[in-house]
């Protein structure tokens, strides 16, 4: 077999860096490419233990000329696709950035996966799409996400993304090509920029400022380590069937007002307060279009990917709490 040769788009965002890291230990032999414009959310720092490993190239994914410069020069065996604004607030306030790098630059990049895969005598690739649980919209409070459930978003971030599923989709049922398509809950782990709501509020309780939950705290969200993220997305990748899509999650639902509780009482433990930072918790007016409860039934890639999660929520969590408290400082200056 010839050398496989990844490329990470996004790899220097929150999930796509500790892909990246887990690609170099799982597969050591691949050449891995990470192509990443460094939005505000993207950082060559979050890839430093797998720089010298790695190329990387600072571009547009909605750039075809760039990319398809990208893709004549690489020649990728494969493609992560990871790229994307991906802050539901950011879209509310201006969804113009995400239309572009999502929809565009999703469709950018299969026009040149098309090009280079199914040429004339070519070896055709994969392209894992990376999307988001939120594209099936919300739900009441039984029940679960299957794949078969109709999209429905809210945001114009979970419509993007919806957007640039169906686009993926349809190049595999129109063109062929090769795409296997991956639905996620929220993941949590280090390097997330610290606008999301697990760096905002260990940052807050650090310094005793106010802890925002939206609404009345009783949101749910179904929470994954990212690194049993990365390993289903790898799984996905190797095993995954053309033109199926596959819903991620671990059947970790808290509410957010638990989930904030929770971490006031993990990052009291590891500062030695004697005192809860639990009084510091503030309600706030809740997001426009706020989806009410999201949760994934994962039995299709327990079954066709033979992938379960392997962290433990607590221990996991108390881990990110301690990167956190550890980098904020060396890599966000916060
Ligand atoms: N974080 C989650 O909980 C979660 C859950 C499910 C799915 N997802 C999906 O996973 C993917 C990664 O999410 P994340 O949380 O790591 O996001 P992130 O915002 O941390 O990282 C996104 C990366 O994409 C880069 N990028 C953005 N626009 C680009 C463009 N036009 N060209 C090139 N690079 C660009 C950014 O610079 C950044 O490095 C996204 O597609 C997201 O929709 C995320």
């Amino acid at each position: 077999m010839g050398t496989k040769r990844y490329m990470i788009t996004g790899g220097a965002g929150f999930i796509g860096a500790n892909l990246v890291h887990h690609l170099r230990a799982v597969e050591p032999d691949a050449e891995l490419l990470v192509v990443d414009k460094l939005t505000y959310a993207g950082n060559e720092r979050y890839l430093e233990p797998s720089r010298a490993a790695i190329r990387f190239e600072k571009a547009d994914i909605s750039d075809m000329d760039a990319m398809r410069a990208i893709f004549d020069d690489f020649s990728p065996t494969g493609v992560f696709h990871l790229a994307a604004e991906s802050h539901v607030d950011r879209s509310i306030s201006g969804p113009a950035d995400f239309i572009q790098s999502n929809i565009v630059g999703t469709f950018v990049l299969l026009e040149c996966a098309r090009e280079l895969w199914l040429a004339e005598g070519a070896t055709p690739g994969r392209f894992l799409h990376v999307s988001t649980d939120e594209v099936y919209g919300s739900l009441g409070p039984e029940g679960a996400f299957t794949e078969d459930t109709p999209y429905d978003p809210s945001s114009p971030y979970s419509a993007s993304k919806a957007s640039s599923d169906h686009i993926a989709r349809a190049y595999q049922r129109t063109y062929g090509l090769d795409v296997v398509i991956t639905n996620c809950s929220n993941n949590f782990g280090p390097y997330q920029f610290p606008e999301k709501l697990l760096p905002v509020i260990i940052r807050n309780i650090r310094d005793e400022k106010p802890l925002p939950i939206y609404g009345d705290g009783l949101n749910v969200r179904d929470w994954l380590h990212v690194e049993d993220h990365c390993r289903a997305l790898k799984a996905a990748f190797d095993r995954g069937e053309s033109g199926r899509s596959y819903n991620i999650g671990s059947e970790n639902e808290w509410t957010n007002i638990d989930l904030v509780r929770l971490l006031c009482d993990l990052v009291d433990q590891e500062l030695g307060r004697e005192t809860s930072s639990q009084s510091l918790i503030s309600f706030v007016t809740d997001r426009l279009g706020h989806d009410r409860r999201y949760a994934i039934d994962p039995k299709r890639a327990r079954d066709e990917l033979d992938w379960a999660p392997e962290q433990s929520f607590e221990n996991a969590l108390a881990d990110t709490v301690r990167w956190y408290l550890k980098n904020f400082e060396t890599i966000w200056g916060v």
